[in-house]
């Protein structure tokens, strides 16, 4: 049996909303990745380590062992599993998500402008298929394929809410917490594809080999995620 674990969260919201999870397994890193340049951040527990990555990278330091566990948004894990080694594109991967932390809470939606006017959207000038833009390029794919409509997918890498406000795009697929953000750009919801949260993702190696270490974090984490 192993006696150390690697956890994989990413800076911001997620690491921010994960701090009382980690609290409650008597987990507190001795530094903040606000006030540090460092990647690997040790915690009060000699066997338990940080490391700090992208968002969209915490699934793979986890399936490929670099992490054992990490908390990673169902978004990410949606679009991941698609690409994923060994993923097939319907949810089956190389690691476990054992349990739904109920953080980083919010919406994966289509929006589009609130006021379309007639032959604003040049849908006609892109062969009548409406024009997508998103970061979530396989979750669109497959939510549009799965309503039968056809439309052309456009990659971007963040600030979605423009694209429909400048013509680059009639629609976006985004995600939603407040609505804030739609508001401010003038756009609205115009169909819901999922809800979102964070889940608890271990690689499978390690679920068996840290099992003793790994088991009691999950039983805890369901209890307290049970209680909320
Ligand atoms: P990066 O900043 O590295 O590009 P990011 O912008 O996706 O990544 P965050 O904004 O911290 O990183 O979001 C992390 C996760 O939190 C997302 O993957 C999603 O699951 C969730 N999330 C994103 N936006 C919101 C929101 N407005 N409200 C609640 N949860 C959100
Ligand atoms: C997310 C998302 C939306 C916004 C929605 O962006 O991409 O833009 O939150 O939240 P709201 O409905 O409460 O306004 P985020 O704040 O993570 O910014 P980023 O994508 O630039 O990191």
């Amino acid at each position: 049996m192993s006696s150390n674990i690697t956890i994989a969260i990413s800076k911001g919201r997620i690491f921010k909303d994960a701090l009382p999870l980690l609290a409650a397994l008597d987990i507190y890193p001795v530094e903040a990745p606000e006030t540090t340049r460092k990647l690997i951040l040790e915690t009060n527990r000699p066997d338990v380590k940080i490391i700090i990555v992208r968002t969209t990278d915490v699934p793979t330091y986890v399936e490929y062992g670099a992490a054992d566990i990490g908390i990673a948004g169902k978004d990410v894990l949606l679009e991941y599993s698609v690409n994923a080694s060994g993923g097939n594109g319907l949810g089956g991967y190389g690691l476990y998500e054992p349990l739904d932390l109920k953080i980083a809470q919010c919406k994966m939606v289509v929006a589009e402008p609130e006021k379309v006017e007639p032959g604003e959207t040049g849908n006609r000038e892109h062969g009548g298929r409406k024009r997508v833009a998103t970061k979530y390029v396989n979750i669109a794919r497959n939510y549009f394929a799965s309503q039968g409509k056809q439309v052309e997918i456009i990659k971007l890498y963040g600030s979605m809410e423009l694209a429909p406000v400048l013509g680059l795009a009639d629609q976006i697929v985004d995600l939603v917490d407040t609505g804030n953000t739609l508001k401010a750009n003038g756009l609205v919801v115009v169909e819901t594809i999922t809800d979102i949260s964070s889940r608890l993702i271990v690689n499978k190696a390690a679920m068996k080999m840290k099992n003793n270490l790994i088991k009691p974090m999950i039983e805890k984490l369901t209890e307290l995620v049970e209680e909320k």
